[in-house]
């Protein structure tokens, strides 16, 4: 059997345990790289019996040396609590951490693979939001650590591309959500559902009209595994997400539902730079990758409730 050698940076994250179970499963070779800022081994410890899987201490700021086929590049802090925790880290992991990937890529001859995201379009105003739409960010705000490391990231990994011929592919990640998700980050989906099944007030973050799309982890993980496998001249960037579009207050109420919470809607200050809309527009990953997310929003949540609630539990 024909077993490749991935690299997961990343790999203990909620998004990177996923894809590490789901490469592992599919017969091949996987080793997690990660510093546990976010992440944590309790995500990956059940791979740990697979002969395949190895788990790697280390910062992607620094330079790694390894025989791999394929890197995706995950390692970065994903919430904005997280990332703006130490925003200086954060715009490093980035940085450096893309020019380290892509300079192991280049010696390797390897696939490289960066976990972009949505939030290169900023606040836009394209609605909903193609890959050639630039995107309207700030670049000196309490997001940009964030926004422009990713967006430098997609720059580098270009340029690695048509300097180098290095064999680069850039996904563009809007909201995902699902078990492993860290309960600490922050994050809406993770939020509402602990309040929830806290019994606490949920906090909606301006008047609730805003909206989000959701991805449910395993249709982003599909699309990952779909867009490496593309052929070399389809690059990217390809958006991956779901383009349905609900308010924070329907997610709120949807959750009530599904938890049976008795839990109230209290209302704070949006936050400077949180951007009114977010939508996908996925034609180009249906053309390129013949992919289309398929959990709907109900049956993703109760999946992500039942982790949350084991975990509340331990
Ligand atoms: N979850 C989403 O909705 C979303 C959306 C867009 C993009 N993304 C991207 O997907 C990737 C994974 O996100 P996630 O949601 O799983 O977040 P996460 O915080 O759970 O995972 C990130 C992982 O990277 C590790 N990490 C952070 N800095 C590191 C460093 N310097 N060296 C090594 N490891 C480091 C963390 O410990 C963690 O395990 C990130 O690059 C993120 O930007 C996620």
């Amino acid at each position: 059997m024909n077993r490749k050698k991935i690299l997961v940076t990343g790999g203990a994250g909620f998004i990177g345990s996923h894809l590490c179970e789901r490469l592992l499963k599919e017969g091949n070779e996987v080793l997690c790289l990660d510093n546990y800022f976010t992440g944590s081994k309790e995500n990956v410890i059940h791979l740990l019996e697979n002969p395949y899987f190895e788990l790697i201490r280390h910062d992607v700021v620094h330079p790694f040396h390894v025989d791999v086929d394929e890197i995706y590049n995950l390692a970065c802090p994903a919430s904005p609590v997280h990332y703006q925790y130490n925003a200086i880290k954060t715009i490093k992991t980035s940085v450096m951490g893309a020019i380290n990937m892509l300079g192991l890529a280049k010696r390797l001859k390897a696939k490289v693979l960066q976990a972009s995201t949505s939030e290169v379009y900023g606040d836009p105003h394209v609605h909903p939001q193609p890959e050639s739409y630039w995107g309207n960010v700030n670049p000196i705000g309490i997001r940009s650590c964030y926004d422009e490391g990713k967006r430098c990231a997609e720059t580098l990994f270009m340029d690695y591309h048509r300097q180098n011929g290095v064999k680069i592919k850039i996904v563009r990640i809007f909201n995902t959500y699902g078990p492993n998700m860290n309960p600490a980050d922050g994050r809406v989906v993770s939020n509402f559902i602990v309040q929830a099944l806290k019994g606490e007030d949920i906090t909606i973050y301006g008047d609730g009209t805003q909206t989000r799309s959701f991805q449910y982890v395993d249709d982003l993980v599909e699309a990952m595994i779909r867009m490496m496998g593309t052929g070399d001249s389809f690059i990217g960037p390809v958006n991956t997400g779901n383009p349905g579009e609900f308010t924070m207050l329907e997610l709120a109420n949807l959750i009530l539902e599904l938890t049976g919470s008795k839990s109230k809607l209290v209302f704070r200050p949006l936050p400077s730079d949180d951007p009114k809309q977010r939508r996908p527009d996925i034609s180009l990953a249906k053309e390129k990758l013949g992919w289309e997310p398929k959990v709907p929003l109900r049956e993703g949540l109760i999946k992500t409730i039942a982790y949350f609630d084991d975990k509340l539990k331990q």
